[in-house]
């Protein structure tokens, strides 16, 4: 039997680095690099102006304590003004003890419904004017990371459910980029954040058809853009997270627009001050799509990737097990 060459050990060597790597990362390999290696995130973000869509909760209320840390400036958008402020004064008094010279008109909260397309222009004038007259403080940086989730087996929900999901998620998203867009063409300058999902990669669970289908969408719309926006010096960021701590299944549509119920979730699900580190990393260095997700979700995604046939075989096989179990949380929640 032939002896393996260098060449071919080396080959072998990196498979099984890679994937003992994904057993103990919650990150794709590219985006753990830049965690470790990359200069520290404040060095490129101190400074910027940055508008986080859905910053009343959940990841993007963790993301505006993060970019606080580094010096940002904020737009806290979402649909409730209360916890929007409730958002910024803790963003305030952690930058106050941080950065001495730092002032309340740094944040500025701009309710919104992503949903009412026709604010949406009217919106980027307000945040512009706020921030956009001196050069350095332009809005540089759109996290678009308002959404909503629905979760039921699909042949059981009405159709209505599919519609504010879709709405929300996928149309609201691309009105609110093409308010701000034009701003960022003209400065060439600007990267745009969506918070996208893992669902929107890979979507082996039952239950969430229509939020897959909205993610996917964004997926397609977002990667598009990136080829168009590129020569005018604006970038596009796709995120993609799994299981993370979130109002998000609280507030999930189940088979119809009056029931909601809670779920519990996983103790491998992830913390939102992790996720929103790890998404300031692929902000500070403008990284075209990262994966975030504990190791078993991950898997999922590299499979999805190189493998989708291994990944279809594995997720149908689980799936039966799967789709029991989340019938009866479902129904006992
Ligand atoms: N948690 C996860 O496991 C997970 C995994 C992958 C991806 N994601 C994505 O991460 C993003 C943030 O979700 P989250 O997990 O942080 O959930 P969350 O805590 O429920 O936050 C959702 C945010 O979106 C805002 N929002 C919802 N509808 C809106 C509308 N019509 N107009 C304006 N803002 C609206 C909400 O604020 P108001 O209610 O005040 O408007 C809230 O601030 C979502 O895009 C979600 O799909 C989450």
């Amino acid at each position: 039997m032939e002896v393996l060459g260098f060449f071919e050990i080396s080959v072998v060597l990196f498979v099984v680095l890679h994937i003992l790597r994904i057993y103990f990362a919650d990150c794709d390999a590219i985006l753990h690099f830049y965690e470790r290696f990359a200069k520290p995130p404040e060095r490129r973000l101190r400074g910027k102006v940055i508008w986080i869509t859905g910053a009343s909760s959940g990841i993007g209320e963790h993301l505006a304590y993060k970019l606080t840390e580094l010096g940002c400036k904020l737009v806290l958008s979402a649909r409730r003004k209360d916890e929007l402020d409730r958002v910024k004064n803790q963003c305030l008094s952690l930058a106050q003890k941080l950065f001495p010279l730092t002032f309340e008109e740094d944040f500025l909260v701009l309710p919104l419904d992503i949903t009412n397309f026709s604010t949406h222009e009217d919106s980027v004038a307000k945040a512009l004017h706020r921030f956009g007259k001196v050069i350095l403080r332009q809005l540089i940086f759109l996290v678009n990371n308002a959404g909503i989730l629905q979760m039921g087996l699909s042949m059981d929900c009405d159709f209505d459910v599919v519609f504010p999901v879709l709405n929300t998620n996928v149309l609201g998203t691309i009105s609110i980029t093409k308010a701000v867009l034009p701003h960022m063409v003209q400065n060439r300058n600007g990267q745009i954040v969506v918070i996208s999902s893992a669902s929107g990669k890979s979507a082996p669970v039952p239950y969430v058809a229509a939020y897959a289908a909205s993610k996917h969408a964004l997926q397609g719309y977002f990667n598009a853009l990136r080829m168009e926006v590129y020569d005018k010096n604006v970038g596009v960021t796709m995120i993609c997270p799994g299981l993370t701590y979130s109002n998000l299944f609280r507030n999930a549509y189940r088979e119809n627009l009056e029931t909601r119920r809670d779920l519990v979730l996983p103790p491998t699900t992830m913390k939102p001050e992790r996720c929103a580190h790890l998404i300031v990393i692929a902000m500070a260095n403008c990284l075209d799509e990262v994966w975030i997700a504990k190791p078993s979700r991950l898997l999922e995604l590299y499979l999805a990737q190189y493998l989708p046939l291994v990944r279809d075989w594995w997720i149908q096989r689980d799936n039966r097990n799967r789709n029991a179990n989340l019938t009866a949380a479902s129904r006992t929640n």
